[in-house]
């Protein structure tokens, strides 16, 4: 079985009380904190920076994983690092030169990755393989927690799993919007070994009982 990472998306979490709500996660069983970064321009939405990644930072010993949902992806890419990140991916179309931001982010010493969206096509990792340590597909159009997950991204996850293991690096695969106890077998089974979820683990008062039947789900 490959190893599992469930990584809890803080956007739903309550953010009046951010520190005991990721310390919970994660006592509660998360292997990751997803940290998503909206700009209101390359998503019509505003969340969270480098500030509050520092502030977290302290609360949790597992790795913050941020997602850049901003554009130009660049000047902002060392704040993280220095607030704690250690893993930051982001959109190709965020980037002017999608090289040097791989490079700039393994420079500043964190794992780096690509997103794509539901419509992007996975081309964008011919040339790169070998600067990616985490591909990321969303299954849903990013901006918003809460939607529906979108099936197609199943062939994605698998054309992604395919590509990996051709270039016989270790590399993560990720999956973020939409997913659930009810999808998260689908996801693993389409070559998925890190789950993305908000809603699903935030909505409800029990967090450990939603990652308990997510990791019940993926050993099946
Ligand atoms: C969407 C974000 C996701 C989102 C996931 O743009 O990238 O990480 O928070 O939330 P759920 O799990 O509720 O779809
Ligand atoms: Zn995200």
């Amino acid at each position: 079985m490959p190893t599992y990472r469930i990584a809890p998306s803080i956007l739903s979490a309550d953010f009046a009380r951010l520190g005991e709500e990721v310390r919970n996660v994660v006592r509660d069983g998360a292997d990751m904190i997803h940290f998503d970064v909206m700009d209101n321009h390359y998503v019509p939405n505003l969340t969270i920076g480098p500030l509050v990644c520092e502030a977290i930072r302290p609360h949790v010993q597992v790795p913050i994983d941020v997602h850049l949902m901003v554009k130009p992806v660049d000047r902002i890419i060392p704040d993280f690092a220095k607030a704690g990140a250690n893993i930051i991916t982001f959109h190709p179309e965020g980037s002017e030169h999608i090289d040097r931001s791989l490079q700039l982010i393994r420079d500043h010493g964190c794992k780096a990755g690509l997103v794509f969206n539901p419509a992007t096509s996975l081309d964008y990792l011919d040339y790169v393989m070998d600067k990616i340590d985490i591909i990321l597909i969303m299954s849903v159009n990013p901006g918003f927690g809460g939607q529906s997950f979108i099936p197609e991204a199943l062939k994605k996850i698998a054309e992604a799993r395919r590509r990996i293991d051709e270039s016989g690096r270790d590399i993560m695969l990720e999956v973020d919007g939409g997913i659930k106890i009810e999808n998260i077998a689908a996801a693993a089974k389409a070559g998925a070994d890190t789950f993305v979820a908000g809603s699903a683990i935030f909505g409800k008062p029990d967090y450990k009982a939603v990652i308990d039947d997510m990791r019940a789900q993926l050993a099946k």
